[in-house]
């Protein structure tokens, strides 16, 4: 007998406390005005001084769900953290969470870490849900934690940049439901993006092919999800009215904007000849385009953005408030925007919806599945309202130039390997509750207290 309405129980996202303001950093950067904000479509990118790394934003991340929500570690029964931020190449950040579970000689918790790219908080959470759905299961919560330091080599990818985490109580009887064996996946062999040189923190990119392989993950996920669907359900025909809201991860907004035309695109080319409506006369020229040679298709783009705009600012636009705000966070980005979709509309609004979310990591893994939220008296509302201070964080973060933002940067590039190690920066503008690293050692281990 599977546990029933498996899904999420509670959420708790971190970024931190300063970020960059995206219209300076085109200033300081002398590219055209306008490039980051409106080519991207960022507003603020949020980053790590020397005092956070991988294992704080991670201990910050944890200790304030189970704070927030009164969860006892003795209610953990499986942990994962999905992450490609590499601190110790044997080492998991799962077995340093466990400084907060070991004190209540809580040590009979399941899980490490998972890694690749963005991907692996999506990997983790499928891992938290097969063993709720498994017969090791103990009636404990899994949580699951993604977290990334998301940094670029100065040039064209560093305004796509970002840092933050995000816990995820998973167990059942949630008011956030997973949709029970509806998980299209698309993984591939790529080159794209990756971190081949273990001495920087930083990756190499290849920009124009990992927006390809992106987009081309999204084509095959959104597709096979359909036909999943149909084999549930033969009368269903998916479209994008199918659903209340489309997550997805957000490397820039603008890729994301980009993207639900694209699914757009995908509906009209699903859509037989006598079946087409008026409303697709602009586009109805590119009824006969293969996909897979339409990626970087300036006319298709844009007819299919017009098209799509009133839907992508009702169903995605509201999902972009941290992506927009703090940046791609890799592992975290596409829960954070689950995030912000929960906070952007009164709860009665929420009720019943259908929520499409699409993950993609580069190198590549990528899955699309959906969420139904339930209905009244199922711990939605204490969700919801336990998220109610992230719009606050978001104004109380400090502003940072783009000259001490690249000086923190050279810092930390400076430092990444240094031992023994002592932060130089303040922790006096850092939120509450925040673990920050007091030193590593010769021995490279590792030391954090919190504010
Ligand atoms: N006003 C308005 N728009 C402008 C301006 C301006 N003044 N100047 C440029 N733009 C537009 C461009 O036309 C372009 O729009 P388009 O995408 O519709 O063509 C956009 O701004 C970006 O400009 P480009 O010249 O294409 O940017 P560049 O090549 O310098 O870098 C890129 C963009 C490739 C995304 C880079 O930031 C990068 O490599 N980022 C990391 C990789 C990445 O995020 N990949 C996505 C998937 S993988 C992942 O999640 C990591």
């Amino acid at each position: 007998m599977w546990p029933k309405d498996v899904g999420i129980r509670a959420l708790e996202v971190y970024f931190p406390a300063q970020y960059v303001e995206q219209k300076e950093l085109e200033e300081y950067d002398g590219v055209s005005s306008g490039k980051y904000t409106i080519g991207l479509g960022q507003t603020r990118m949020g980053f790590c001084n020397d005092l956070e790394d991988i294992n704080s934003l991670c201990l910050t991340v944890t200790h304030r769900l189970l704070e927030r929500h009164d969860i006892s570690p003795r209610d953990i029964g499986r942990l994962e953290v999905g992450t490609e931020t590499i601190l110790d190449k044997s080492k998991s950040v799962k077995s340093v969470l466990m400084q907060l579970f070991e004190s209540c000689e809580c040590t009979d918790i399941e899980g490490i870490d998972t890694t690749n790219a963005c991907y692996g908080g999506t990997a983790a959470l499928f891992n938290a849900i097969a063993w709720v759905e498994s017969s090791y299961w103990d009636g404990r919560y899994a949580l699951v934690v993604a977290a990334d330091n998301a940094v670029y080599a100065a040039g064209s990818a560093r305004p796509t940049g970002g840092a933050g985490a995000i816990a995820i109580l998973v167990g059942p009887d949630a008011p956030l439901v997973f949709d029970r064996g509806l998980r299209a996946n698309c993984m591939r062999h790529a080159y794209d993006f990756y971190k081949p040189d273990l001495r920087s923190e930083y990756p190499v990119v290849e920009g124009k092919v990992s927006i390809e392989c992106y987009l081309s993950a999204l084509d095959s996920c959104y597709q096979l999800y359909r036909d999943k669907v149909k084999k549930q359900r033969p009368d269903e025909d998916v479209t994008l009215a199918s659903f209340d809201a489309i997550l997805f991860h957000s490397p820039y907004c603008k890729l994301v904007q980009k993207s639900f035309a694209r699914l757009a695109f995908i509906d009209f080319l699903n859509t037989p000849v006598p079946q087409i409506s008026a409303k697709y006369d602009p586009v109805k020229k590119f009824h006969a385009s293969k996909l897979e040679q339409t990626y970087f298709d300036r006319d298709i783009e844009k007819g299919f953005i017009e098209l799509s705009k009133a839907d992508f600012q009702q169903k995605t636009q509201p999902s972009l408030l941290l992506a927009s705000q703090v940046g791609n966070m890799y592992t975290p980005s596409v829960y954070s925007g689950l995030v912000s979709f929960l906070i952007s509309k009164p709860i009665s609004e929420l009720i019943g919806n259908k929520i499409c979310v699409f993950s993609y990591g580069s190198g590549f893994c990528s899955s699309m599945y959906s969420i139904t939220v339930a209905r009244e008296g199922s711990g939605l509302t204490k969700i919801v309202d336990a998220l109610s201070y992230v719009k606050k964080e978001l104004a109380e973060r400090h502003c940072v130039s783009p000259v001490e933002y690249t000086k923190i940067l050279a810092l930390r590039e400076q430092n990444c390997h240094v031992v023994p190690y002592v932060p130089q920066s303040s922790t006096d503008n850092m939120f509450p509750g925040t673990y920050f690293l007091v030193k590593v050692d010769e021995k490279y281990r590792r030391s954090y207290k919190r504010t």
